[in-house]
């Protein structure tokens, strides 16, 4: 059977199209964050944004390996449109890694797999080990500014200040940093 005639022909499309689209969701909620001064938060989603826009290019590569140039190659499937306020577009993207690691990305491998496409059936398997830890850790930032609890901690912890690296250990870090006056949005997020 032709590549392009294959289930995992059309899940690689669908896939690029759907990295490409998750990493520009991603900066737009960096893009929110920044504009309401949380800059380490906005930081933290760049980094993942930049992930997928990396997932994106794995994919594109793949496709191209196994079927070459192409023009004009129709992409059906279903993309999330949805936005809101932070703490709602912080759990929608939770959302989304969910269905990425759980349902969409592992049962493109098993298609890949059985198809003969290991190489590809690999990258969807670490592609949705990624996810998995990208929905922990949109669920730490959501959980987290929605209960304003992004700066506090039960125990006193080390709160280091991404500017100017002063550090304070404390039950919340300090509102203005001492040192260099940058706001709390400037305190590092620890995202494991
Ligand atoms: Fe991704
Ligand atoms: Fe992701």
């Amino acid at each position: 059977m032709e590549f392009n005639q294959t289930k995992t022909f059309k899940n690689l499309a669908a896939s690029f199209a759907s990295e490409c689209q998750a990493g520009m969701r991603y900066q737009m909620i960096a893009q929110a964050s920044l504009q309401q001064g949380y800059q380490t938060l906005s930081d933290e989603i760049k980094k993942i944004a930049k992930n997928e826009t990396v997932h994106a290019k794995r994919f594109f590569d793949l496709l191209i390996l196994h079927n070459g140039n192409m023009k004009n190659v129709p992409v059906n499937a279903g993309y999330p449109f949805e936005s809101g306020t932070i703490d709602e577009m912080l759990e929608f993207a939770s959302q989304s890694e969910r269905n990425e690691s759980q349902l969409i990305y592992p049962e493109f491998a098993e298609t890949a797999f059985e198809e003969g496409f290991n190489d590809v059936g690999e990258a969807f398997k670490m592609t949705a080990e990624v996810e998995a830890r990208h929905k922990e850790k949109f669920d730490y930032l959501y959980e987290g500014f929605k209960n304003g609890t992004l700066f506090k901690s039960e125990q006193p912890k080390k709160f280091v200040c991404s500017k100017c690296g002063y550090e304070a250990t404390a039950q919340e870090a300090f509102t203005i940093c001492p040192l260099c006056k940058a706001s709390q949005g400037f305190v590092n997020l620890e995202l494991l």
